[in-house]
């Protein structure tokens, strides 16, 4: 299925439009800060993606880094900006950029924590250089404390001529909610900075979605699928996709996965058997370099296993599926 253009989200949208020009034209002196937070699936990465596509003109530098690994790595944000990128110019030295790009080759001499965290605005900055640019941080609940802790300078470092769009999941979905809490205060608390909370979409927005698949559809259906989704995109988008090519009766006919089935009546998530394997190293407190260990996988594959095991299972963290493989013994 084609992806359907984006719906509602208008107000957002102008706003980070309007913060974007301010920028371009020189506007705040530390970098703009928007933290834009929702529920899982409720659009923050492609409000993200449709804002970056709608920046006019185009920011000479987009920076964008996204938790990479469920099991945390220092600096992951960083490393993963850098990752694919020349860094042969950058006034940072080698061994430090090694350490944060997460090069395996890294010299074993290790920085001190303050030194590190130095050199990675140092880095950011060099990458920026006279902007504007934009520094996109998605998932801000799945990264790591270094990543946490650097996001929180960038966001009060004087001069940098960037915008800062953050993404989050709320802090109770982060494995460590007290640090999220807190990075997220620091992020509303720089000069000038805005919080977008997403909610879902009201019944109208999913009509025009379903309209986009199905053409003009009844009113009752709307409502019916509004509520049978919770207004989520993408579980709007992931019932659209397994009802292709039925009539949009099947909106209504087609069973809900676990996640959005009432609490009464649960279905076991049909985890394949890698899944299950995961999950039971998962639940025994394994991080992601275990299993990967212990299952002879890569690391990678084992993310995508516990990424989807998370969504199967319903699950806002690694601790919540481990709490539903022990119910489930
Ligand atoms: N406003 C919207 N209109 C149409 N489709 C949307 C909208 N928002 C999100 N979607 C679709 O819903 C799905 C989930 O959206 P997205 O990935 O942006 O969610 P998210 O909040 O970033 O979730 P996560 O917390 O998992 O990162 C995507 O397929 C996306 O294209
Ligand atoms: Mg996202």
């Amino acid at each position: 299925m084609t992806p359907v253009p984006m719906v509602g989200r208008a107000a957002e949208l102008a706003e980070l439009v309007r913060r974007w020009s301010q920028v371009r034209q020189g506007g705040p002196t530390p970098a703009a800060v928007v933290s834009i937070t929702g529920a899982a699936g409720i659009g923050k990465s492609r409000l993200v993606a449709s804002a970056l596509a709608a920046f006019s003109p185009a920011p000479d530098a987009v920076l964008y880094g996204v938790a990479r690994l469920h099991t945390p790595a220092p600096y992951d944000w960083l490393a993963a900006v850098l990752s694919g990128r020349d860094t042969h110019d950058l006034p940072v030295p080698a061994d430090g950029l090694a350490w944060l790009a997460q090069d395996p080759h890294a010299p074993s001499e290790r920085y001190a924590p303050g030194a590190l965290l130095r050199l990675a605005v140092r880095t950011v900055r060099a990458l920026v250089g006279a902007g504007p640019a934009v520094l996109v941080v998605e998932d801000l609940h799945a990264l790591d404390p270094a990543s946490l802790n650097l996001v929180g300078e960038l966001a009060a470092a004087p001069d940098l001529p960037a915008l800062l769009l953050v993404t989050s999941r709320p802090p109770d979905a982060a494995d460590s909610p007290e640090l999220v809490a807190r990075t997220l205060a620091r992020l509303s608390g720089a000069r000038g900075a805005i919080r977008q909370h997403l909610g879902p979409l009201g019944p109208a927005e999913v009509a025009e979605v379903v309209t986009q698949v199905h053409g003009a559809i009844p009113e009752h259906l709307a409502g019916a699928v509004c509520e049978r989704t919770g207004g989520n995109p993408y579980w709007l988008v992931e019932l659209l996709a397994a009802t292709a090519g039925r009539g949009p009766q099947a909106l209504l006919d087609e069973p809900l996965p676990g996640h959005l089935r009432p609490a009464a009546a649960p279905e076991p998530a049909e985890l394949t058997a890698r899944e299950q394997e995961v999950l039971r190293c998962l639940a025994a407190g394994m991080s992601n370099k275990q299993m990967a260990r212990t299952l002879d996988i890569s690391i990678r594959t084992v993310a995508v296993h516990v990424s989807n095991l998370l969504r199967k299972t319903g699950s806002a963290s690694r601790t919540e599926a481990a709490l539903w493989a022990v119910r489930r013994g």
